[in-house]
C-alpha cells in the first residue's frame, strides 16, 4: 500500500459537453474530473484548493466508507466547511475495497455543474478479482443542463417552485450531443448532429475480437435514471458498488443516480462492423435524446457507423422490467452475511409536500435542512443550538395511505439527526408514496454515506409486519445506493460501526436540494483527529478562535 498525492484545483471554465458551450465546474481544466485510480489499501493525499470566484467547494468520495476519518467524507454542513474560495483543504483517506467509485461536488447542486469524476480502485498486489478480463473501459455517466445550477437552484427553492425540467443531453465520459442523434442516418425522424467541437466527440472503445473486456460504469446523473445496452453483445454483470454480485447476464442494464457496476462484455461478434453503446432514460417520460458511444472493432476506422441503429431504451414506465433487472442483483458466494437480527428498525416515508407554498420533499413529514455549522464538529464538541437536537421520528403514521396524496400535505423543515447506538444493527425501511399530483410516484435511489448496507428486500404498497418474513438473509447484496420502485418499499440493514455523521439522502440532486435525506450519527465521541481546517466555521469556528478546542 502506498500513498498517492493529488494537487487539484475547482474552478469553472467554457466547455461543450454536447456541443453547446456552457460554465463547466472542472479540476484541473478538466470536465470530468481526472480519474483517481489506487489499489486497495492506498491511502489517498489529495489538496484541493478552490479557485471558484464566489463560492465554497467540497468533494464527496462516492462509496469510501471513511473508516477512522469521517472529517474527510466531504459533505459541505455534515462533515465539513465547505472550502472557501482561494483556500486549499486536504483530504486524507484510505480506499480499502477494490471497486469502481466516484466523486463528486457535495454543497448545494454542484455536482449538477459538473464537479464530478471517477475513483477506480484495484485489487492490492497479490489479490486476484473473482473474474477474468483482457482490458477494460471506464464509462461515467451523467445528464447536462443548460441553465446554471444557480438558476435551477433559485427555481426549485421559489414559490411557486420552478421544477428544472428534463436534461438537455446525456452525457458519457463528459460527452454528448444535445438535441440531436449520431445516429442520424440510422434512426429516421432524428437530425443528424453537427460536432461543433471536440467537447463533444463520441466515446469510442477501440477492442480486439474475441476478448473479454470490463467496463466500469457509473451514474453521477442530477435526475435521469439511466439505462445502458450495446448493440448485438450481451453482459455479465459482476459488481456492484465495490462489492461483488453473483454474475448474471443481461441484454440491458439499469443504473440510477450514485450507483456503479462493473459488466464483462465479451467481444465475440463480426468484425466487419462497429456497435453502438446506446445510454436513454428509465423512470421518468424522457424528453432527452439517448447518449451514444461507439465500439471500434479493427479494422473498421472508430468514424464508421455501425450498420445497424442504436439499441432502443426499454419503455421509460415499463417498472415490471426495472424490478426483475435490480431484483437478480444478489451476492456473490462468500460475500460477508448480515447479521441475522436488527437491534432498531426505522421506517423512512418519503413525500412529497408544501411549506407555506414552497414545494419540499420530507422524510416522515421532515424535510432536512443542513445547519451552518457542521455536525461532525458540534457533536464531538458537544455544542449547545448548533442543531435541533429533537429526536427525528422513526416511523409514519400506521393509517397513512402511501397510494393516495397525502391528505395533509404541510411539512416542516428541521436539521435534526437520527443518533444510533455504535455498533448496533439497524434496519431501514424506505416506504415510497404518491406524491403531491394523483397517480404520481417516482423513484428515488438511496444512497448512505460511510458504509455500505445489504440489500434485504422490495416490496410493492405499504411494507407489513410480515414482509420482515420474506427478507433475504441468504446472500443479500451489499451496496451503497439503493433505489425506491413507485409505491414501494425497500429495506436494508448495516451495522452502525462507523464513528461519524453520514448523510443518508436521494441522489437525485434538485431532490436533495428540496429536503430529500436525513442524517445518521454513531459513535461520534470516538473521533479522533478531526482537523481544524475542516471544522473552522460556524459555531466550531468560534470555538476554536476562543481556544476552547479540548
Ligand atoms: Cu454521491 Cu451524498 O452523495
Ligand atoms: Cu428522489
Amino acid at each position: 500500500a502506498t500513498v498517492r498525492r493529488f494537487k487539484w484545483e475547482v474552478g469553472y471554465i467554457y466547455a461543450s459537453p454536447d456541443c453547446e458551450e456552457k460554465l463547466v465546474m472542472a479540476i484541473n481544466g478538466q470536465f470530468p474530473g481526472p480519474t483517481i485510480r489506487a489499489k486497495a489499501g492506498d491511502t489517498i493525499h489529495l489538496q484541493l484548493k478552490n479557485t471558484l470566484h464566489t463560492e465554497g467547494v467540497v468533494i464527496h468520495w462516492h462509496g469510501i466508507r471513511q473508516h477512522g476519518t469521517p472529517w474527510a467524507d466531504g459533505t459541505a454542513s455534515i462533515s465539513q466547511c465547505a472550502i472557501n474560495p482561494e483556500e486549499s483543504f486536504l483530504y486524507r483517506f484510505k480506499v480499502d475495497k477494490a471497486g469502481t467509485y466516484f466523486y463528486h461536488g457535495h454543497y448545494g447542486m454542484q455536482r449538477a455543474a459538473g464537479l464530478y469524476g471517477s475513483l477506480i480502485v484495484d485489487v492490492s498486489d497479490g489479490e486476484e478479482e473473482p473474474f477474468q478480463y483482457d482490458g477494460e473501459f471506464n464509462l461515467l455517466l451523467s445528464d447536462w443542463y443548460h441553465t446554471s445550477i444557480y438558476d435551477q437552484m433559485v427555481g426549485l427553492s421559489s414559490r411557486p417552485m420552478k421544477w428544472i425540467g428534463e436534461p438537455q443531453s446525456l452525457l458519457i465520459n463528459g460527452r454528448g450531443q444535445t438535441n440531436c442523434s449520431l445516429a442520424a442516418s440510422l434512426v429516421p425522424g432524428s437530425s443528424a448532429c453537427e460536432l461543433t467541437s471536440k467537447d463533444c466527440e463520441p466515446v469510442v472503445l477501440k477492442v480486439l475480437p474475441n476478448k473479454t473486456y470490463r467496463l466500469r460504469i457509473a451514474s453521477a446523473t442530477s435526475l435521469a435514471s439511466l439505462n445502458l445496452a450495446i448493440g448485438n453483445h450481451s453482459m455479465t454483470v459482476v459488481e456492484a458498488d465495490g462489492n461483488y454480485v453473483e454474475p448474471f447476464t443481461v441484454d440491458d442494464m439499469d443504473i440510477y443516480s450514485g450507483e456503479s457496476y462493473s459488466v464483462l462484455v465479451t467481444t465475440n461478434q463480426k468484425t466487419s462492423s462497429n456497435y453502438w453503446i446506446s445510454v436513454g432514460v428509465r423512470g421518468r417520460k424522457p424528453n432527452t435524446q439517448s447518449a451514444l458511444a461507439i465500439i471500434n472493432y479493427p479494422p473498421n476506422a472508430p468514424s464508421k457507423l455501425p450498420e445497424s441503429s442504436p439499441p432502443a431504451t426499454p419503455l421509460w414506465n415499463d417498472y415490471a422490467r426495472s424490478k426483475s433487472f435490480t431484483y437478480r442483483i444478489l451476492a456473490r458466494q462468500g460475500a460477508p452475511k448480515p447479521p441475522p437480527n436488527a437491534d432498531k428498525r426505522i421506517a423512512l416515508l418519503n413525500t412529497q409536500n408544501k411549506m407555506d407554498g414552497y414545494t419540499k420533499w420530507a422524510i416522515n413529514n421532515v424535510s432536512l435542512a443542513l445547519p451552518a455549522t457542521p455536525y461532525l464538529g458540534s457533536m464531538r464538541y458537544h455544542l449547545k443550538n448548533a442543531f435541533d437536537t429533537k429526536i427525528p421520528p422513526e416511523s409514519f403514521p400506521s393509517d397513512y395511505d402511501v397510494m393516495r396524496p397525502a391528505k395533509n400535505q404541510n411539512t416542516t423543515q428541521s436539521t435534526n439527526a437520527y443518533v444510533f447506538q455504535f455498533n448496533s444493527t439497524i434496519d431501514v425501511i424506505l416506504q415510497n408514496a404518491n406524491a403531491i399530483a394523483e397517480n404520481v410516484s417516482e423513484i428515488h435511489p438511496w444512497h448512505l454515506h460511510g458504509h455500505d448496507f445489504w440489500v434485504l428486500g422490495y416490496g410493492d404498497g405499504r411494507f407489513q409486519e410480515k414482509d420482515v418474513s420474506t427478507f433475504n438473509l441468504k446472500n443479500p447484496p451489499l451496496r451503497n445506493t439503493v433505489v425506491i420502485f413507485p409505491y414501494g418499499w425497500t429495506a436494508l440493514r448495516f451495522i452502525a460501526d462507523n464513528p461519524g455523521v453520514w448523510a443518508f439522502h436521494c441522489h437525485i440532486e434538485p431532490h436533495l436540494h428540496m429536503g430529500m435525506g436525513v442524517v445518521f450519527a454513531e459513535g461520534v465521541e470516538n473521533v479522533r483527529n478531526v482537523p481544524t481546517e475542516a471544522i473552522t466555521c460556524g459555531m466550531t469556528g468560534k470555538m476554536l478562535i476562543n481556544n476552547h478546542l479540548p
